[in-house]
């Protein structure tokens, strides 16, 4: 799979933090109801890597990947959770040719030109970018375009269902990513239908 094919499936992908195993096969089949199969679940709490587990052998509808790698030791432990993809925050050439070596499809991050053409020199032409609203939202994009025409973008980091179809609208992003999908307090809540709700919502939102 290349990283880029992801985009086909709906405008949006969910960044999603699990804090109980529980949680995690239920929170994944809501968002698959709603029509959102790519799940970015992030290395982010204790129970991740079982989550992955759990999700990829019970909703095999879902495409899961893994946010917040970090580091070349991250990747292999995603890779044997039945991750799909991964999704870094930042981008290190060691973490890029990684990817390419064990050949799992890496989502780079990057937030400046120099890490777009670092990224770019390794091979990569689907990036995230990176904090997207406190690096520069919009503009930076529009900027980026004009040096790099050949880079798309997955912007995520501080966009909302009301800024998503802007970001959207722009023809070097292709998808964008969020966590208002998986909202912490209706998945404490076990508010599958909530989220179902949001995922189809967010399926609505390509202008
Ligand atoms: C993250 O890494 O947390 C993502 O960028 C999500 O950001 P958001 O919570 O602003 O959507």
């Amino acid at each position: 799979m290349n990283t880029i094919e992801l985009a086909n499936y709906g405008p949006v992908i969910p960044v999603i933090v699990i804090q109980r195993l529980e949680d995690a096969v239920p929170l994944a089949q809501a968002l698959v109801e709603g029509g959102v199969r790519v799940l970015e679940v992030t290395l982010r709490t204790p129970v991740a890597l079982k989550s992955m587990e759990a999700i990829a052998k019970a909703v095999p509808e879902a495409i899961v990947g893994a946010g917040t790698v970090r580091s070349v030791a991250d990747l292999q432990a995603v890779r044997d959770a039945g991750c799909q993809f991964a999704v870094s925050p930042g981008y290190t050439s060691e973490i890029g040719r990684a990817c390419l070596e064990i050949g799992l499809p890496l989502l780079p991050g990057v937030a400046t030109g120099s890490e777009v053409m670092t990224a770019h020199a390794d091979g990569y032409h689907f990036l995230k970018f990176f904090p997207a609203t406190a690096a520069g939202g919009i503009p930076m994009l529009k900027a980026l375009a004009g040096p790099f025409p050949d880079i798309a973008f997955c912007p995520t980091g501080g966009i909302t269902p009301e800024t998503a179809p802007q970001f959207l609208a722009l023809p070097n992003v292709k998808v964008c990513g969020g966590s208002w999908l998986t909202p912490q307090d209706a998945v404490d809540r076990k508010d599958w239908a909530r989220i179902r709700e949001l995922a189809r919502a967010a399926g609505r939102l390509r202008a």
